[in-house]
């Protein structure tokens, strides 16, 4: 297991699913976490439970000044900020001819212009001369989604491989500015998390597979690996990312999908 006593790390989306899971890990390897979200009840539940040194900032990620206010307390609250979690996202199932514009937008702002955000403020903070200083590492939450076309997931597909070339990019402008900061995404396949399980719901209900067993069938079927994810599998390779044993690991995409997105 990757040490990363004294760091510091802000994961959003984190009160329940496999961004409650990826805050386990890393307190578990020695971070001290902050947990954001919009569901305060359960964040601070959350963040409780991981004892002290730990602590809960409310946050929408899709709002540029929450962001600046969650950012500043979490970095108050742990004396700086090391690792930043894109995790935050929704996921609205449609079929592009049935699309419902606002439900586009939504997850357009949540998923993308979210961790825009979120990497915005990662880079003010932790960039040399900001309030944390000293460089760091941001892992972005993309999907399988990213990598293969699974109907009914459309636009939340498209937001996916924007947070792809969002890491790029953002890996490239904070070496190219000597921000010291990496950046990185995973790929997860279908963990039965609340989104997972819908989806599968959502798709038996749309009428693509027979019940939401078969659709799982079906995703377990174009797994090499043979299962689903497990909320663990995440948070194993967020705390790879995150430490030292990945330190020339920049830009990239990391499947963690049993080979889904071959
Ligand atoms: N579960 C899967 O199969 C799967 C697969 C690939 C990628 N992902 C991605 O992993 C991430 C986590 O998914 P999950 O399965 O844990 O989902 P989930 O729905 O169980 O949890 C999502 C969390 O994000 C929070 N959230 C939603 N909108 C927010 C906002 N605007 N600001 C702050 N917090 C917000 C929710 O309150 C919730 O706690 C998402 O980005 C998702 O797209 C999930």
């Amino acid at each position: 297991m990757a040490d990363l006593s004294g760091r510091k790390a802000l994961v959003t989306g984190a009160a329940q699913g496999l961004g409650e899971g990826m805050a386990r890990a890393l307190a578990g390897a020695g971070a001290k976490v902050v947990v954001a979200d919009l569901q305060q009840e359960l964040g601070l539940k959350v963040a409780e439970s991981l004892g002290d040194g730990h602590g809960f900032v409310p946050l929408n990620v899709a709002d540029d000044a929450n962001w600046e206010d969650a950012v500043s307390e979490a970095t108050a609250l742990l004396g700086g900020l090391d690792i930043l979690v894109n995790n935050a996202g929704i996921e609205i199932t449609s079929l592009l001819v049935d699309l419902d514009a606002g439900a586009a937008h939504k997850m357009l702002e949540v998923n993308l212009l979210g961790t825009a955000l979120g990497i915005k403020h990662a880079f003010r903070t932790m960039r040399p001369g900001g309030p944390a200083g000293n460089g760091g590492v941001v892992i972005n939450v993309a999907s399988v989604a990213a990598t293969i076309a699974f109907p009914a997931i459309g636009v939340y597909s498209a937001t996916k491989s924007g947070i792809d070339r969002l890491t790029r990019v953002a890996a490239m402008e904070s070496g190219r500015l000597g921000y010291g900061v990496r950046v990185n995404c995973i790929y997860p396949g279908l963990v039965p998390t609340a989104m997972g399980a819908g989806l599968a719901s959502d798709c038996a209900r749309i009428g693509l597979f027979g019940s939401p067993e078969e659709a799982v069938g079906a995703v377990v079927g174009l797994t090499p690996s043979g299962r689903l994810g497990a909320v663990e599998d995440m948070a194993s390779a967020v705390v790879f990312l995150a430490s030292d044993e990945a330190s020339f690991i920049n830009g990239v995409g990391l499947p963690v999908d049993g080979g889904m997105g071959m």
